[in-house]
């Protein structure tokens, strides 16, 4: 039953308790990539001339793909890193130079290897890779000229003054490539130069300042006018702060005439938290429209456990999606990995429980990835779909958080007295995005959760964080790694993350005026925040909270809960939601952004509609929590306990289905005639223009047909779990196209979802949502899911 408290008392509880082409134009210096018609023919050729198929299974035909070859007809080169020694194994070489056409050092050419002492060059173990190279008709990457990691002693140990240091630089690149001059086709001159979002403090930086990069490149130039000159880094793939800061770098290097011909995407992808691929291409849109190349120069992807089917597909989809971009956009000119065999990888020695990113597996044998690249590139130049995602126009985002105008400014002190807070609306933290598969609330309340309500006045922010937690950890490495709280504002040019240990004030905020304050209990916390306006009425602007958890310190974070779905990078100025200061006239969003929509994943299992909702079966769907409470106009957070009601669900598909159940948890169960008087779920979707309704009353099992789709609902005896299951495959013709388009990854699908609890008839106590929003409005749809 719905208890009608204050909110005063419900926070004490808690705290107590396409169609557009992209394979021209992208502006870079490139040749006949467009030349669609002469690449599929060669192709063709090629692939004819390859070794029979290897084994069928699923009806796909797994082709022996040349892969080199195969890459060099769309003028790409495909390349791996390598080690001297490994050239002794037969099974290794014979990979190498059977399936790729460039290689890349992995250590070699890096300045502790190659130049240990001042006056010594030692070239003889990277001479061995170029000799291999050149034997083999492989091209040379070189990597890496300057870097911050692997440098010799005698560099480090010294003080050096800016001119005997850009000396030693000088002395360095143009000993190293002049004696590759010719051999070495690409250079990464200079390497991971930037830390976050701003100059990484190495000793090239600290000692010669930032045009440290443009001397960098004005020698390689002179040392070799032929080789392409570029920068490299990692977590520059999307479009993020740290790329932001990559783009003016090269913008900046550009104008001050520099000899940068391209810039290196390093592409070290967790398949726990994969890129996002649009985000990918249009990043790399825009460095391609300064005329830049662009190269990945580094692509693994890791797994935490070992293999499994399901790992294995993601794997595949992965590295076969990045081929498809590399192959399909012109200024991409090299898709080289970091390394090719399972057997030799820095994986396992770098990351903990983590392995199995290449493409072949110990014994050499082709895996699943290698197929997915082979079947991108015999496919060739697409249009590519995340043009038509890009364009923002036609999204429709859930609704902002609202913080509205404070009349009594709250006093931060941590204590939740008088009634400050009570004209604020409160949201959830409910969103873990720790697991970006399953991101429904802690199962076990006490775990961690947490409620939080905004207001404004002038200039600033004020919040009241409402934290439930049965450990409170405060003291470990990291500071990201204790319990903590975070908010992020991200306003035009401005991004702040501002994070507050239990007990603790924020961190820092060197730009803005704040202050946080924790009650003795770490159970409430008070904040304020200076915005980047000092009128804040009625502007919206990217904002997001996190409330993170941590029991032990070798588990590392167990929870970080948002108020929104997303990828957990908020902190690089991705996937936040937005803030509305309520005000008479709303002022419209200067900038593009949307709330992330949540993500329909594709599943190899198919699970059962029994209505069990066995989680084994719903294992690779997505997950997440139905947080919000569309019809209490103040406490829009659902419940905190899972008593009086509680709701999650998990959804997926494959290519002709879309399937998904709802735990529900309820006190009381109240199911009549009419509908109005009953429990029930209520799902829209739209269909790539085909609306889609699922009303199912709680114990309601039906299946019928709508337009030739076949729609399934069933009930557990309890009505505890739900499940429910479209089915396009018996649709005809041209309704059949469309609604398997639908379910075809990148599209977004407009999706309301409802879970109606009635306990007297008539009268409606809850209506859950995974979206924020109210009740009252006459609205279709109410937040966006994206098919993976
Ligand atoms: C790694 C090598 O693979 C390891 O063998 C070595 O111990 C450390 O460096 N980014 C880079 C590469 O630019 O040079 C790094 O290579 C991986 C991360």
């Amino acid at each position: 039953m719905k208890k009608f408290l204050s909110l005063l008392l419900v926070l004490t509880l808690l705290g107590g308790c396409s169609n557009t082409t992209t394979t021209t134009n992208d502006g870079a210096m490139n040749e006949e990539k467009d030349d669609t018609v002469l690449v599929t023919e060669q192709a063709a050729e090629t692939l004819e001339e390859a070794e029979p198929s290897l084994t069928t299974e699923d009806g796909e035909v797994y082709q022996d793909y040349p892969l080199k070859e195969l890459a060099s007809n769309h003028n790409l080169l495909i390349g791996a890193c390598v080690e001297p020694f490994y050239l002794e194994e037969e099974a290794y070489v014979a990979t190498l130079s059977k399936y790729f056409n460039v290689l890349t050092p992995e250590n070699r050419m890096k300045w502790s290897f190659i130049h240990p002492e001042k006056d010594v060059y030692a070239f003889e173990e990277a001479d061995k890779l170029v000799d291999f190279a050149m034997e083999n008709d492989m091209k040379v990457r070189g990597h890496a000229l300057l870097w911050h990691i692997q440098n010799p002693d005698w560099l480090l140990a010294s003080e050096w003054t800016r001119d005997e240091l850009l000396a030693i630089m000088e002395d360095h690149i143009k000993t190293v490539v002049g004696h590759y001059k010719g051999q070495v086709y690409a250079w990464d001159v200079v390497n991971e130069a930037i830390d976050n979002n701003a100059w990484r403090d190495t000793i090239w930086y600290k000692t010669i300042g930032p045009d440290y990069i443009e001397y960098a490149l004005k020698f390689a130039r002179e040392a070799d006018p032929d080789a392409l000159l570029f920068i490299n880094d990692y977590m520059v793939e999307e479009e993020n702060l740290k790329s932001d800061f990559y783009y003016d770098m090269a913008v900046d290097l550009l104008e001050k005439g520099a000899p940068l011909d391209g810039v290196g995407l390093q592409f070290h992808i967790d398949m726990n938290t994969p890129f996002d691929n649009k985000s990918i291409y249009s990043n790399i849109k825009r460095f391609a429209d300064l005329g830049l190349l662009i190269d990945f120069t580094e692509i693994d992807v890791r797994m935490s456990g070992t293999p499994t089917e399901a790992k294995s597909r993601q794997q595949r989809e992965i590295y076969e999606s990045l081929m498809d971009i590399a192959v399909s956009m012109d200024s991409v000119s090299s898709y080289t990995l970091w390394g090719f065999t399972d057997k030799y990888s820095w994986i396992p020695g770098y990351f903990t429980d983590q392995g199995y990113g290449l493409i072949f597996d110990e014994a050499y044998a082709p895996k699943e990835a290698f197929y997915g690249i082979g079947n991108s590139l015999a496919k060739g130049p697409q249009e590519l779909p995340y043009e038509k995602m890009l364009d923002m126009s036609n999204r429709l985002s859930a609704k902002a958080m609202i913080a509205k105008k404070a009349s009594t400014i709250p006093t931060i002190d941590g204590l939740e007295t008088d009634k400050e807070w009570d004209e604020a609306i409160i949201y959830k933290l409910a969103y873990n995005q720790i697991n970006s598969n399953d991101q429904r609330s802690p199962e076990n309340i006490s775990d961690a959760s947490g409620l939080f309500g905004l207001l404004y006045k002038d200039g600033y922010l004020y919040g009241i964080v409402h934290r439930k937690d049965d450990r409170t950890i405060g003291s470990y490495g990291e500071s990201y790694q204790n319990d903590n709280v975070e908010v992020f504002i991200n306003y035009n040019k401005y991004f702040n993350q501002l994070r507050s240990l239990v007990g603790k004030d924020f961190e820092n905020n060197p730009a803005r005026d704040s202050l946080a304050v924790w009650n003795e209990e770490g159970t409430i916390m008070e904040f304020k925040i200076s915005m980047p306006e000092d009128d804040l009425s009625g502007l919206t602007m990217g904002f997001n909270m996190a409330l993170s958890d941590s029991d032990n310190m070798s588990d590392g974070r167990k929870y970080q809960l948002y108020p929104f779905a997303g990828s957990n990078t908020s902190y690089m100025g991705k996937d936040l939601g937005l803030i509305w200061f309520e005000g008479d006239t709303p002022r419209p969003v200067s900038f593009e952004q949307v709330i992330p929509a949540l993500q329909i994943r594709s599943t190899l299992i198919h699970p059962e509609l029994d209505g069990e909702a066995k989680e084994i079966e719903w294992m690779e769907s997505s997950g997440y929590p139905m947080a919000y409470d569309l019809y209490d106009e103040r406490m829009k957070a659902s419940p905190v306990s899972h008593e009086d009601i509680y709701a999650d669900f998990k959804i997926g598909h494959n290519d002709t289905e879309l399937y998904g159940m709802v735990k529900r948890v309820d006190d009381v169960t109240l199911v009549g005639d009419d509908l109005m008087f009953s429990d029930r779920i209520q799902i829209n979707f739209n269909m790539e223009g085909y609306p889609m309704n699922i009303t199912s009353k709680v114990g309601e099992n039906k299946t019928y047909e709508e337009s030739g789709i076949a729609i399934q609902t069933i009930w557990n005896t309890d009505g505890s779990n739900f499940e429910f299951l479209i089915d396009v495959s018996q649709a005809s013709g041209e309704i059949k196209d469309q609604l398997m388009s639908a379910l075809s990854p990148n599209t977004i699908l407009p999706i309301n979802m409802m879970l109606y609890d009635v306990d007297e008839e008539g009268i409606i106590d809850y209506v859950l949502s995974p979206f924020n929003g109210d009740y009252t409005e006459e609205v279709q749809y109410r937040g966006e899911m994206e098919i993976k």
